[in-house]
């Protein structure tokens, strides 16, 4: 397994859309299990293969408390949602940025595991969330950009800034 480079915000690869996955195969295998260490050794709940800069339908999440349960999600698409709730959202391409985010409670979601195998998935809380915000990445968008344009432009400039002193 190997740690991968995590793109970080506003960096314009985070724009691309990911592609679905057509053959379930030792390459898609390891990139899921080292998307599962980076994110682990970056102490996130999930990370998508956009984030890695690989722009194929893959997420990983894990919001055990004991971080021993991880998912992958192959493909992964919404297929109902209701209620709302609102939370802290953070992201481990947007470093030390929190803010509120409007999200459906429950979801439903249909996907493909590691074995090609179809799987249906009813979520809510946390791990609804971070299904949608994974799949948000996906298709090129992060949380950011549910936020108020004020907001966004003050944490584009902030992260800018930071890329310049640590470059
Ligand atoms: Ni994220």
């Amino acid at each position: 397994m190997a740690l991968l480079p995590i793109l970080r915000f506003p960096d314009p690869r985070l724009k691309k859309i990911a592609i679905p996955v057509s053959r379930i195969d030792d390459t898609i295998r390891k990139l899921a299990a080292d998307m599962g260490e980076t994110m682990y050794e970056a102490s996130g709940i999930g990370l998508a293969a956009t984030q890695v800069d690989v722009h194929r339908r893959v997420v990983v999440i894990d919001v055990s408390e004991e971080r021993n349960e991880l998912r992958v999600f192959i493909n992964p698409r919404l297929t109902c949602c209701e209620g709302l709730q609102s939370g802290e959202e953070g992201c481990l391409s947007v470093p030390g940025i929190y803010d509120k985010v409007e999200r459906a409670e429950r979801v439903a979601v249909d996907y493909l595991d590691l074995d090609s195998q179809p799987q249906s998935l009813l979520a809510e809380g946390l791990l609804a969330v971070c299904i949608q915000h994974e799949i948000d990445h996906l298709d090129g968008k992060v949380f950011v950009d549910r936020l108020s344009q004020l907001k966004q432009s003050r944490i584009r400039a902030k992260l800018t800034k930071q890329a310049k002193v640590t470059a």
